[in-house]
């Protein structure tokens, strides 16, 4: 199969019920942490996507044993710290921030250095972030400018720390919260509010971590050295990958759609919110709660009349995935769209922020920008009819979703590059979009 689609069509109205890949960040973490559990854990509904992927194979490196069955993953675990590391390993997370993030603050009481490796992408990714927490717990890191390749090698006199995590960044919490499961005594993370699915499934497992929030800050207490016994986790649909479909149907005339058991953690639903003050009537219905996540059906209805938003910046980690595809949103909306403090966009697998402004300005969008603040000027009679080629994009996955629906939006004649960056997070994305009856060659 060719590395590129063409899209020449608009997608035709449509009525259906689907399902999006699996969530990408929960299927990491059931891994990690089935890998530090004590028996056999059984994950359904993983995703297959090459971020998770490269998850199983990490800890295979390490000495844990899995096989699928039907399609459950059955993982071995031996209890907290009992990853069987040789001389000279080397991990490599390939394009995952999450997976290269998580696993360090595992591999801090390794005897034995390891090194950490990542494709293009993420060798360009800053990895300070994570270094200076772990080097206060008394772990050795080697790495030149923060960068990949990174070498690890662990201490048996991890101490305890108090830490301000003023990112907002979940990789960063959670990689501290792994190295306190291996730390005695009690560590405390300051944490400006990120996505929580690592702190909920420590609940679930009955750790002893205890989460107050007061105002924008999560004061999280991990007690070390506890061990937890194995479990079972049936992993639900992605809001991330969910919002191309949510934007899909919004922005085609007379469409509905369903999606099916996402995952509507409130720190994960920013898109939802956005959206819905831009117009979009975006319902979550049949509302569940499973092991401590909540659930639901997304139901969303195409709409013409979208109106501009001044985006709180409060909503900015809750949506940090799902801008490019909101800023699409906001290209069709009547009204100057306003959006801040977006730096951590230029931090993903792209320069997201950059290209984002880059490609509005492609499909013809007026956008003004200020460092870290844009503004988008909505135009609600946009129509594409030349062509456009994607390329250069760095392979980032969802600026190749977001192309895709673009094209099937707005029209336009486009060759889309990349197809292969849909299986970082979303493999059946090209397989659902044709389900819903997208002409794509
Ligand atoms: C993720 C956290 C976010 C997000 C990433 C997945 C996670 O990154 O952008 O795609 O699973 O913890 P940051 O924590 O760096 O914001």
């Amino acid at each position: 199969m060719p590395d590129h689609i063409f899209i020449n069509k608009k997608i035709k109205c449509f009525n259906k019920k689907i399902q999006v890949g699996s969530d990408k960040s929960i299927s990491i973490r059931s891994i990690l942490l089935a890998s530090q559990s004590v028996g056999i854990s059984k994950i359904s509904n993983l995703l297959e996507s090459e971020d998770v992927l490269n998850t199983l194979k990490a800890i295979k490196k390490l000495g844990i044993n899995y096989i699928k069955k039907k399609n459950v993953y059955h993982i071995q675990g031996f209890g907290l710290n009992s990853f069987k590391i040789k001389k000279n390993t080397i991990i490599n997370a390939g394009n995952s921030g999450t997976l290269a993030r998580l696993i360090l603050g595992l591999l801090v009481k390794s005897k034995f250095k390891v090194k950490l490796i990542g494709d293009k992408s993420l060798s360009k990714r800053d990895f300070s972030r994570v270094i200076k927490p772990l080097r206060l717990f008394g772990v050795n890191i080697k790495s030149k400018k923060n960068l990949l390749p990174i070498e690890i090698l662990g201490t048996d006199f991890l101490r305890p720390i108090t830490y301000n995590e003023n990112i907002g960044s979940a990789q960063v919490k959670s990689c501290i919260i792994f190295c306190a499961l291996n730390t005695p005594g009690k560590t405390i993370i300051n944490s400006k509010i990120s996505r929580n699915h690592t702190e909920l499934m420590l609940k679930f497992l009955k750790y002893p971590i205890i989460v107050n929030q007061k105002q924008n800050v999560d004061k999280i207490s991990v007690q070390g050295l506890h061990q937890f016994n194995a479990f079972e986790y049936n992993v639900p649909g992605d809001i991330s990958s969910a919002a191309f479909f949510i934007v899909l149907t919004l922005l085609s005339k007379k469409s509905q759609i369903i999606i099916e058991n996402v995952n509507v953690n409130k720190s994960r639903i920013g898109v939802i919110k956005i959206l819905n003050k831009m117009g979009a009537g975006i319902q979550l219905k049949d509302k569940r709660n499973y092991n401590g996540e909540l659930i639901a059906n997304i139901s969303v209805k195409g709409k013409n009349n979208l109106k501009a938003v001044n985006c709180p910046s409060k909503l900015n980690s809750a949506a940090i995935d799902e801008f490019l595809i909101i800023f699409l949103v906001a290209a069709k909306a009547r009204g100057v769209s306003k959006f801040k403090d977006l730096g951590e966009m230029n931090k993903k697998e792209s320069k997201r922020l950059d290209l984002g402004v880059q490609f509005l300005r492609l499909i013809g969008i007026k956008v003004e920008r200020f460092k870290n603040n844009i503004n988008i000027h909505g135009n609600p009679n946009l129509v594409l009819s030349s062509n456009f080629e994607i390329k250069n994009f760095l392979k980032d996955h969802r600026i190749f979703f977001l192309s895709c629906i673009t094209a099937l939006t707005l029209g336009g004649n486009w060759k889309i590059n990349d197809t292969k960056s849909a299986n970082t997070s979303f493999p059946k994305f090209l397989k659902t979009l044709r389900l819903i009856g997208a002409k794509i060659n």
